[in-house]
């Protein structure tokens, strides 16, 4: 019996790759100093090593501009904020989607009532796809953004971004996507979506600390900052600098979650290239190895996913919400039990199976409004992750079936 059986990788994976622990203990106390171009050796080195993680992260995700437009932020909440209030400006109309997260939701609600933004909000079918024939309808001439989650944090599924992308493209509004649930489990390309803000949190599928996380920003956009102060440079100016990251990098960022991020980037191409027996010498890139990484990852979490659906879909008194397992999806997944509130089985979960997992309304409000899930309590999400094992899916499956009351098949 193990102490804790986590399926809570959604809110943030756990446990991170061990280099990440290392990499964050030893960079503090080796280097956390204030980095700095023109300061010290140690500062240098600060400097170095969050310059190679812009690098890193722009690989991985699809960019190939400037590292400089990599601007770091706490998490993706920040850089949505960042984004949305950035760029929309009174009498600008935004479309965005029933199935996001509060981070979204809610500063499209304030952009509305408190600045005069017209919100369009598309709805979702009942797996959670949205769709892009609807959204070509919403376009209107003073459409100035167009903001989905590439994949729903309760229901799991993938939107078509590129095919979305694709339209927006064809119109004046910014593309703008919430990765949260995505960054480093799918392939996400920024430049293949044709994305001009891509909004990432650094403390779930990339497996770095809670409290980094960041955006990157195509070439030609320009966010209105909203945060003035320090930059380590151009101090003789009375104003903000204009040029990025510094534009939208106010004060001292956190280097020790960048160092943590930085390590999980040699991870995930440490992983790709034994996965595909590649060596240091053969000349792959970062971009290639780290796409092999997540080939695997992917695969093996949806294997989970697959046995759980398959499981609950057959188990007396279970529901199943969102796509099944042959549909573009990532691993999380939500289910409730008949006669049970969610959060009353989630805490059965945990003190009686010693399983994590979250049940209630995930900061998706509008998702359960449309399931029909809010007088049950929400629903309770199962997000299985890269480290999850047969023992976890079993002792979760006997969980769920003792508090259904059904036997295991
Ligand atoms: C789809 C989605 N967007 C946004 C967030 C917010 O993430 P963070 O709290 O790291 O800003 C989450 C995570 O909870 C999420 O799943």
């Amino acid at each position: 019996m193990r102490e804790h059986y986590y399926f809570d990788n959604a809110a943030t994976t756990w446990p991170k790759p061990e280099v990440v622990y290392q990499k964050m203990d030893r960079f503090l106390r080796r280097f956390g100093v204030n980095p700095g171009r023109g300061g010290h050796e140690l500062a240098v080195e600060a400097e170095r090593m969050i310059s190679e993680t812009r690098r890193l992260l722009a690989a991985f995700l699809g960019f190939s501009g400037s590292p400089q437009r990599v601007v770091f932020t706490q998490n993706v909440t920040d850089s949505l904020n960042i984004a949305l209030f950035g760029l929309l400006r009174p009498g600008d109309h935004l479309i965005t989607s029933r199935v996001e997260h509060n981070s979204v939701v809610r500063p499209a609600n304030h952009l509305a009532r408190d600045h005069g933004v017209e919100v369009t909000w598309l709805e979702a079918d009942e797996q959670g796809y949205l769709d892009p024939d609807a959204l070509r309808a919403a376009l209107r001439p003073n459409t100035r953004m167009v903001t989905v989650t590439h994949a729903s944090n309760v229901l799991g599924a993938v939107q078509d971004i590129d095919a979305i992308g694709a339209m927006v493209a064809d119109t004046d509004a910014y593309f703008v996507v919430d990765t949260a649930q995505t960054a480093g489990v799918l392939d996400v390309d920024m430049e293949r979506a044709h994305i001009d803000v891509l909004a990432f949190t650094g403390h779930k599928g990339l497996f770095g600390p809670m409290g980094i996380g960041g955006m990157i920003v195509a070439e030609g956009v320009a966010i209105r900052p909203h945060r003035f102060g320090g930059t380590g440079v151009d101090s003789i100016e009375p104003f903000q600098p204009e040029n990025y990251p510094h534009r939208l990098e106010a004060g001292t960022v956190n280097v020790p979650g960048i160092a943590g991020l930085n390590a999980a980037q040699h991870w995930f191409a440490e992983l790709g290239k034994a996965q595909r027996g590649v060596s240091d010498r053969s000349g792959h890139s970062h971009s290639e190895v780290t796409r092999f990484a997540l080939a695997h990852i992917q695969a093996k979490e949806l294997a989970h996913t697959r046995t759980l659906i398959e499981c609950f879909g057959a188990m007396r008194g279970v529901t199943v919400y969102g796509p099944r397992p042959d549909r573009p999806r990532v691993a999380t997944m939500a289910i409730n039990i008949d006669g049970i509130p969610a959060t009353q089985a989630g805490e059965m979960l945990d003190a009686d199976h010693h399983v994590c997992v979250r049940a209630g309304l995930h900061c998706a409000p509008l998702v359960h409004e449309d399931r029909g899930t809010v007088a049950r309590e929400g629903a309770i999400r199962i997000a299985p992750g890269y480290f999850t094992d047969d023992e976890d899916i079993r002792q979760l499956i006997a969980g769920v079936a003792d508090i259904a009351g059904v036997p295991i098949a």
